[in-house]
């Protein structure tokens, strides 16, 4: 790909200027991983990742039986975007291959917010309000200790509490820059560890149920 970075901007405002054009989710994510990986923005890992929590997400959300095929849908993107805000975050803190200290903490939980922005920014994307919404509470708690709300259990929105439940299990079982991937019967620990404290209950066994 030998575009300036100019012409890319310049293409991506005429595709959000265009009131016809409506991108489907995959599509967006395609000019997403292509733009990122140009404009060398973050770690490729960082979009892969929302790749296998939207399919997790999509498989959780099925078996609660309680989203139809346009609420799934946006689950979907929702997945796909969890982590968008990273791209606006220093590389070097998102991808550091150790643990943060308190002000990289500050800086790393400010991504559900930035990514809240981003996609609610983008006209051209199907139920961008609900999407958005559970971009911005994908690291709420079950029981109050999240951010950047601090919603507790159900008042927390059901999407963002399957994003949390995908997000953790992809966390678990594949490998960071930190870290190795878990074996799956200590990362089925760690589900029920954090059952009740950051994950909704109900959802962590339905995950545990279909593996
Ligand atoms: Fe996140
Ligand atoms: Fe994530």
């Amino acid at each position: 790909m030998n575009c300036e970075r100019h012409d890319w901007k310049r293409a991506i405002r005429e595709i959000h200027g265009s009131d016809a054009c409506r991108i489907d989710g995959a599509t967006l994510r395609l000019v997403c991983v292509l733009l990122a990986r140009e404009l060398d923005l973050v770690d490729y890992e960082v979009l892969d990742h929302g790749a296998r929590v939207a399919h997790i997400a999509v498989q959780l959300g099925r078996a609660t039986r309680r989203l139809d095929d346009a609420q799934l849908h946006g689950l979907h993107l929702a997945g796909l975007y969890h982590d968008l805000g990273k791209l606006k975050l220093p590389k070097a803190t998102v991808n550091k291959p150790g643990p943060l200290d308190i002000d990289e903490w500050k800086v790393i939980r400010r991504h559900p917010e930035i990514g809240q922005a981003m996609v609610g920014q983008i006209p051209a994307l199907v139920d961008a309000h609900s999407v958005a919404e559970a971009v911005r509470h994908h690291h709420e708690a079950w029981d109050g200790r999240g951010y950047p709300a601090g919603l507790v259990g159900h008042g927390i929105p059901l999407r963002a509490r399957i994003l949390a439940v995908a997000d953790t299990w992809d966390a678990l079982r594949t490998r960071r820059a930190y870290k190795e991937p878990h074996a799956s019967e200590h990362a089925i620990e760690v589900m029920q560890n954090e059952a009740g404290r950051r994950l909704d209950p109900d959802l962590v066994d339905l995950l545990l149920s279909a593996i």
